[in-house]
């Protein structure tokens, strides 16, 4: 038996008896461990129908393959499946409620569960256009790009597309075309940091700084050259004096060995995430950013965890001295409402795409279908508002000193 939920939606009542009946009957049904499960009293109509839990949990063990986990242990433990969220609340199929203090897990839910402004208004935007692709604009595409640039001093221009993963690729992509427009090619290397996480693709997993994530997906995108850690408690030198200059000291001789006219980007989590919340050492921002300046080196600040005001600033990177030339965002820019991503740059990189018309190579050729839906930007307004309306931004630091202050009692 095969459940057809895929089509449900396009399915009459009798359709989906008809598809039900004949499908349960096939010679294949016996081999099905949820055929199996089914005729042990669940029926599939009623998962359906009436969203019966136990049905519910069969189809998901028998048929869902869940991210990151090994799923042995789910073979005799139910998987677990999430069915509501009201602010900081979530409750379980169960019934089993959870304060959840992980924003969806993966930092994501900036503004809590819940929040109707959010679904109205993607739901009055798609009735009126759910998608155009993005060679075109939007009303609430062109809305956002504004308030996002409106805190972000010294950038200017939005790129949309769908995941976190994709937005670094785009940065990927432009420092590579920039280095065939201005360095004949050769200034094409993206350093990345030990412990940084910058997405799941191939050539994010390149730019990787956790082993466990890449280790049997190679072999990778070329190019990519890792650099020290600066994560003070695990020093990785002789002293602990000036930390922060070590690391970047230590960055500086990598840049000599590969060669400054080879190196095209920085590409950095501006406190490192997934890698283990590390906040930079004292001095380790300016001499980065002295770096960039002194070898003509991009920076790219992936600001997906960070981003839109997870650190009580709307951007991590606003708490040091950096000015990046390109920032990534995705996860809380629409706090999980919506799926939309976002990489911001600067009219200096923007200008080079269209310096010479006449050249049919010399434009970002690049698209991103879903980049083109209208539910991103118009969530991602909403979001922003409500961080704006409620003093997020001041809660966030308010309870961040608080926690600290817990810490240390
Ligand atoms: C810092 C950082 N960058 C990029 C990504 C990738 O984002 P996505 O999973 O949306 O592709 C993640 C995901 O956890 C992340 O933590």
């Amino acid at each position: 038996m095969s459940v057809r939920l895929d089509l449900a939606p396009y399915q009459t009542g009798s359709m989906r008896l008809w598809l039900y009946i004949v499908e349960e009957f096939s010679i294949w049904s016996i081999f099905d461990p949820i055929f199996l499960k089914l005729r042990r009293g669940v029926n599939i109509m009623d998962a359906i129908q009436t969203n019966d839990t136990d049905a519910i949990i069969e189809m998901d063990r028998a048929r869902v393959w869940h991210h990151l986990i090994q799923h042995k242990p789910l073979e005799t433990i139910d998987p677990r499946i999430m069915v509501e969220g009201k602010g900081m609340k979530l409750w379980d199929a169960r019934g089993k409620e959870f304060l959840d203090a992980v924003s969806g897990g993966v930092w994501t839910v900036n503004v809590g569960y819940g929040r109707e402004r959010i679904a109205d208004a993607v739901r009055d935007q798609l009735v009126k256009l759910n998608y155009f692709a993005q060679s075109a604009g939007s009303i609430p595409g062109s809305i956002f790009s504004q308030m996002l640039i409106d805190k972000m001093p010294g950038l200017s221009r939005v790129y949309y597309s769908n995941s976190g993963s994709e937005a670094n690729e785009k940065v990927f992509k432009l420092v590579r075309q920039i280095s065939h427009k201005k360095y004949d090619g050769k200034k094409y290397k993206i350093l990345y940091r030990d412990r940084d996480y910058h997405g799941t693709t191939i050539t994010t997993l390149a730019a990787g700084g956790q082993d466990e994530r890449s280790v049997h997906y190679g072999p990778f995108t070329p190019g990519f050259v890792r650099i020290p850690h600066c994560l003070e408690y695990r020093n990785q030198f002789d002293s602990d004096k000036d930390y922060g200059a070590q690391v970047v000291a230590a960055t500086e001789e990598i840049i000599l060995r590969e060669g400054p006219e080879t190196i095209g980007a920085f590409c950095l989590e501006p406190i490192t995430a997934g890698g283990g919340i590390i906040t930079p050492p004292e001095g380790y921002w300016e001499g980065m950013s002295a770096l960039c300046r002194k070898y003509n080196i991009l920076m790219h600040i992936d600001e997906v965890v960070c981003g839109i005001g997870r650190t009580g600033k709307w951007f991590g990177y606003q708490h040091y001295d950096i000015q990046p030339d390109f920032v990534t965002m995705a996860k809380g820019l629409a706090s999980g409402y919506a799926a939309i991503s976002c990489m911001v740059t600067t009219e200096e990189v923007f200008e080079m795409f269209k310096d010479d018309a006449s050249d049919p190579m010399n434009y970002f050729r690049d698209i991103s279908t879903f980049g083109g839906c209208t539910a991103g930007p118009t969530a991602g307004i909403e979001n922003i508002k409500i961080i704006e309306e409620e003093g997020l931004l001041e809660n966030c630091i308010a309870m961040g000193d608080y926690c600290m202050g817990l810490l240390h009692a």
